[in-house]
């Protein structure tokens, strides 16, 4: 696992927009797998200025997002498709057809559609690059403390701390959904690489935990302990619980000059 500690939120923003900007250039048909939550609308202005200064192209890129809430219709201004439209696909060259963000009405065998959904994901070659961020409970997507580590795209219920979280974002008597589709955590572990962004003192226990703590579905990103390629770009008050963070900044000295010199997708050669 890779960790990397920079100065801020800004710098968080930066460094994973490199990552993505080097994808896409090395693989412009990417597959890329979204997430919504304030952490990444940083990132996601920083892809939109490449895209407008010409170094970056999503013509051609897939993308898959996480988790939607469950009853939102998608041209609900809370919905995390509104989110997606708004945040980053309008104000770039990718093909809206070309976008997928699950979609379950109350309705909808949920069943049948986490299955499709894994289908389209599988049928598009899969995720090259997923991108995360953390709840501070440690869930990724709305993969929820305890849920199976196995787990593949379906309904959940959310935790309490995590409808409190995020009520920020309601208005006081705003319909606040309970329920959620999400990609589960065997979808997570099958992107060939996973980036997952944290900033901000309040991620600080939940970014130990994922990096530190016991392997356990208590914390579900810890799951990311087990992937071949996941790296954490975290800012200085998101790393501030972590015991190894000298460690992890003079590693990631010492990988600087390999990076620099075989790229950060240098697997991607290979294919
Ligand atoms: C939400 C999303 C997650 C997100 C997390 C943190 O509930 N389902 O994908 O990573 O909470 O959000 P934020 O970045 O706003 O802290």
């Amino acid at each position: 696992m890779e960790v990397i500690i920079v100065k801020g939120a800004d710098a968080v923003a930066e460094m994973g927009a490199q990552l993505v900007c080097e994808l896409l250039n090395k693989k412009p048909k990417a597959v890329m797998g979204l997430a919504t939550g304030s952490t990444p609308i940083a990132l996601y202005q920083k892809l939109i200025q490449c895209y407008q200064q010409g170094e970056a192209s999503f013509r051609a890129v897939t993308t898959f997002n996480l988790d939607e809430y469950i009853g939102m219709t998608a041209d609900n201004p809370q919905s995390y498709r509104s989110f997606m439209d708004r945040e980053l696909f309008d104000q770039i060259d990718i093909l809206k057809a070309n976008t997928h963000v699950p979609s379950c009405g109350l309705d909808d065998n949920p069943r049948a559609i986490g299955t499709a959904y894994e289908n389209a994901i599988s049928a598009a070659g899969g995720i090259d690059l997923q991108i995360l961020g953390i709840g501070s409970n440690g869930h990724i997507g709305f993969n929820e403390p305890c849920s199976s580590l196995s787990s593949r795209t379906r309904v959940k219920t959310l935790t309490e701390s995590t409808v409190r979280d995020n009520s920020r974002l309601f208005s006081a008597g705003e319909f606040q959904p309970h329920l959620a589709i999400t990609m589960g955590i065997a979808s997570i572990l099958e992107s060939r690489r996973v980036t997952l962004l944290a900033t901000g003192a309040h991620k600080a226990t939940a970014v130990r935990d994922a990096i530190e703590g016991p392997l356990s579905a208590r914390c579900q990103a810890s799951a990311l302990q087990t992937h071949e390629r996941a790296t954490f770009i975290i800012d200085e008050a998101a790393a501030s619980c972590l015991e190894y963070r000298d460690y992890f900044r003079w590693a990631n000295s010492e990988n600087t000059p390999i990076i620099e010199k075989f790229g950060n997708f240098y697997e991607l050669d290979q294919t």
